[in-house]
């Protein structure tokens, strides 16, 4: 088995899992976040940043690695870790989410799904076993299962009929997955906002025995309060001897409120996305460098952060570079932002083994102003 998950403990205020996740590229804390390297680079940042900022496992997409540069060249180069120089642990997405996002004219069969190229409208298909083959070709740490993560909201027919088929392509995954003594394969629980249809997913997935399980069709534009119902309904049908991974998800309070029902890996493009927008993570919220009351604001971003970015940058020169699209400007925000959330689940594990995240939460939702009407 490549991936194996060690319990800890449990916080006893919330009954959030402090554990350790051991890869065929080292071990990672959880619970964790991932940052998001979807062209096989976190935008903006070089491995050995991430390795300063205490990256331990970092996430990449198999939909896009196959349209550009093509998995067989990353096959050739002897995978994704050399192919990137990233010697840490990294866990692929499936394509299954991509495809939906972000290509036009698709057609979902029983074998698998037809769409176009989004850079080039070619004509593409995609199915477990091809999600497998490229997978395999990545050489990923962590692969995901082939799945459907259909629009919120949808009508519960239509989401049963796709769970039942999301879970014989999870059992097509497990038959094409080449490595699995090199590479873990997560299922994917789907069900959107059905409790019934959740256990279901989850009751199939479990029976398959993954070393993982992730709960996808969530952070889909659904209410806060439908994620945190869908978590605690869902989290109960998986084994407590295997790591939980909630896809797409990296808001400061949603990676608090989901280690509270029991997550213990989170990924999003949030951090690193508003970053080159000139958006900054802060212990008092979220602050828009870029705006013009920061022009003469010789303070650094966030005065309570210890990153190398704060010790030495103002505002005033961050939303000067910003404002001219200096790539130096995107460098600073994106290494602030990925320190805000990779020190946030530091201190949440901190909480966890001193049983008082319930106390950490209130602290936190209270500074960042999430509590404010
Ligand atoms: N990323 C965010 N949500 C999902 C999901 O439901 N499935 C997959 N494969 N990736 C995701
Ligand atoms: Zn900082």
């Amino acid at each position: 088995m490549a991936i194996r998950y060690e319990f800890i403990k449990q916080d006893k205020q919330t009954g959030a899992r402090l554990g350790i996740v051991h890869t065929p590229h080292g071990s990672f804390e959880t619970p964790t976040f991932m940052p998001v390297g979807t062209l096989a680079t976190v935008k903006t940042m070089s491995p050995e940043d991430l390795t300063e900022l205490n990256a331990k496992i970092i996430l990449s997409n198999t939909y896009h690695l196959w349209l550009r540069p093509g998995h067989e060249i990353i096959r050739e180069a002897g995978g994704l870790h050399k192919f990137m120089n990233w010697d840490g642990a990294i866990l692929t997405d499936s394509g299954g989410f991509q495809v939906f996002s972000l290509s036009d004219l698709r057609d979902i069969q029983e074998e698998g799904v037809h769409f176009r190229n989004h850079i080039s409208g070619e004509k593409l298909f995609l199915s477990p076993e091809k999600a497998m083959d490229i997978q395999n070709a990545l050489g990923s740490d962590i692969m995901m299962a082939f799945d459907e993560c259909p629009p919120y909201p949808a009508s519960f027919d239509y989401m049963k009929a796709s769970v039942e088929r999301t879970s014989r392509w999870a059992e097509r995954c497990l038959t094409a997955h080449a490595r699995p003594d090199v590479q873990g394969l997560f299922g994917i629980v789907q069900g959107g906002e059905y409790e019934d249809l959740r256990k279901q997913s989850a009751q199939d997935l479990v029976s398959l025995d993954f070393p993982g399980y992730a709960v996808g069709g969530l952070s889909v534009g659904e209410p806060k309060d439908v994620m945190n119902r869908v978590l605690e309904f869902t989290t109960p049908w998986l084994p407590q001897d295997k790591p939980r991974y909630l896809m797409g998800v990296g808001s400061p309070d949603s990676l608090i409120d989901g280690a509270i029902r029991g997550i213990d890996m989170f990924d999003c493009v949030l951090p690193t996305r508003i970053a080159r927008n000139g958006t900054c993570m802060t212990s008092n919220g979220r602050l828009v460098v870029r705006n013009a009351q920061y022009a003469r604001d010789f303070g650094p971003i966030d005065e309570n952060c210890d990153c190398k970015v704060c010790k030495n940058y103002s505002r005033a020169y961050i939303r000067h570079l910003i404002k001219c699209n200096e790539t130096f400007g995107f460098r600073l925000t994106t290494y602030h932002n990925l320190h805000f959330l990779i020190e946030l689940m530091r201190k949440v594990r901190e909480a966890i083994k001193e049983d008082r995240l319930g106390d950490f939460r209130d602290e936190f939702f209270e500074s960042y102003g999430f509590n404010k009407p």
